[in-house]
Formats: structure tokens, sequence, C-alpha cells
């Protein structure tokens, strides 16, 4: 496995729709080893979630996973990897929740995005299997987030206030002096 570079905002490829993977690349050793590097970069680099366009290469792929991290340090449940090939927002939840998020190409941003409280998500598993499930919360921010880079889409398209783009540990200083008040 290979640490890869992951390309920050400017690079001509993060603006470009990634395109679809074939069912016979599926399971090929260059596919492989572009999941198991895409894995080891996103925990290289602290990162909750990783689009392949992020790494170079024009696949419509994303690797995601919650553990609790630097980056992340208050995700407290561990959750394994999870691969999504070709995947499709089927239906979503009318309403937004509005929370800080992050992106590994603008290192150490952080601002206020709007979401869909929920998505239900199809996408092919590693194997080539169909698979279709509802995902929630965070999570379902996170997948939102990695399926805007296959189309070209960046985090600073999505700020709706533009008063919310800091940087994290300037920001995270005034968060923790926030809740330490009201405890
Ligand atoms: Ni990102």
């Amino acid at each position: 496995m290979t640490i890869r570079k992951v390309l920050r905002a400017g690079w001509p490829l993060l603006r470009q729709k990634a395109r679809g993977i074939s069912q016979s690349e599926i399971g090929s050793g260059s596919l492989e080893s572009l999941i198991n590097d895409m894995i080891e970069t996103m925990h290289e680099e602290n990162g909750v979630g990783l689009a392949a366009p992020q790494v170079q290469s024009g696949l419509r792929l994303l690797v995601y996973q919650l553990y609790p991290n630097p980056r992340y340090p208050e995700l407290d449940e561990e959750e394994e990897p999870r691969i999504l090939i070709n995947p499709e927002i089927t239906k979503k939840s009318a309403e937004l929740i509005t929370d800080q998020e992050g992106c590994l190409s603008y290192p150490d941003l952080r601002a206020e995005i709007p979401r869909h409280q929920w998505i239900r998500v199809t996408a092919r598993d590693r194997s080539g299997q169909e698979i279709s499930f509802k995902a929630e919360g965070f999570e379902a921010r996170v997948i939102q987030h990695e399926i805007d880079h296959l189309n070209g889409h960046l985090l600073v398209d999505r700020v709706s206030d533009l008063e919310t783009l800091v940087f994290d540990d300037v920001s995270r200083r005034f968060r923790n002096d926030e809740e330490s008040e009201d405890s």
C-alpha cells in the first residue's frame, strides 16, 4: 500500500466530473490498489472520507470511515472503512442540517455547510455487489461531501455564509471556550 498525495484546491482535476467504473474493472489489480491506497491515505491524513479525484484518479469511487482521530476527536465510535463505487443519492430528506465541515483539499479550513439530514444511497461495493442503504447525520454529511468531489464540486461551493470559513485550530479554541462556559 502507498500513501498518495492529496490534491489541494486549484488542481483542475478536482473540478472535473469523475467517470463511472465498469463492472469489469471492479476487482482488477489497479482498482484494488487504488482502494487500498485511498484507505491508507485517509488514515494518514486523519480524514473521514476521500474521493478518488483527490488522489489524482478520475474514477467514481469514494471511501469513508467514522473513527476518532485528531481532526475529528468528537467521533467516539470506531467503524470499518466503507467503499462506494459509482455512488448515487436516490432519495434525500427535505430537512437540511448546517454544521461545520472540513476537506483534505482545503487543509486546516472549516466552514458551516448545509446538508440533507438523511440520504438513501445506491452503489457497488468492492466486490461489485449492488448495495443500497440509508445514512443520516454525520455519515450522510460525509457521503454528500465525497459525492460532491465526484461531480467536481468543492466545499467552498456549498458555504452558505462566508463568515463561517475559518481555520480549524483557531475556531476550536473558541468553541472549547463556549463549551466550558456552558458547563
Ligand atoms: Ni473533501
